[in-house]
């Protein structure tokens, strides 16, 4: 992998080293853990995935992070695994939330993901699959839009 990996519970050793320290979490967070972990990062990425569980389970979230007092700012939606046309859940979804809200990168659903989890190796490193470079390209897009969100906010 392009990055190092550690545990939540390496991360006070390792955090002074590195500029950027993404922290994955759980599928669902409680509250508390939402506060704490608004309180520990600058900016939460929300993936969703543009159907209606999806959507349903970023309602729960979003209402719990306005609940919290949590600033808008603090958190973004990434629609993620968006099935191809002629579904149109991805851009139904766009329309049906606010647009700060949202990232404009957008992921779309590929198979090479699933051999990246098979290869152990981050999307843009599977071979022979002429979506890899298009989705690690994706995800270069919104590190770009994660530092200028970052940059405004200073
Ligand atoms: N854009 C995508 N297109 C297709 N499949 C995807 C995409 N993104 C992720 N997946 C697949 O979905 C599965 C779960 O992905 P991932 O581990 O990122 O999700 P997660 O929400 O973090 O899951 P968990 O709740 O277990 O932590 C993996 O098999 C992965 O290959
Ligand atoms: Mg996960």
């Amino acid at each position: 992998m392009p990055f190092k990996v550690v545990s939540e519970r390496e991360v006070a050793r390792w955090s002074a080293l590195h500029e950027w320290i993404v922290v994955d979490t759980k599928a669902r967070a409680e509250p508390e853990d939402l506060q704490e972990l608004a309180a520990g990062c600058n900016l939460m990425v929300l993936p969703t995935v543009p159907d209606s569980f999806g959507l349903d389970a970023l309602n729960l979230i979003v209402r719990d992070l306005r609940r919290l007092k949590i600033p808008d700012s603090k958190y973004k939606v990434l629609l993620a695994i968006v099935p191809p046309p002629p579904n149109s859940f991805g851009a139904e979804a766009r329309e049906s939330l606010p647009a700060e809200l949202l990232f404009q990168t957008t992921i779309p659903r590929a198979v090479v993901f699933q051999k990246a989890v098979l290869d152990g190796v981050s999307v843009g490193a599977v071979k022979k699959d002429r979506r890899a470079k298009e989705v690690s390209r994706l995800y270069e897009e919104l590190g770009r839009e994660i530092i200028a969100h970052l940059g405004s906010q200073q």
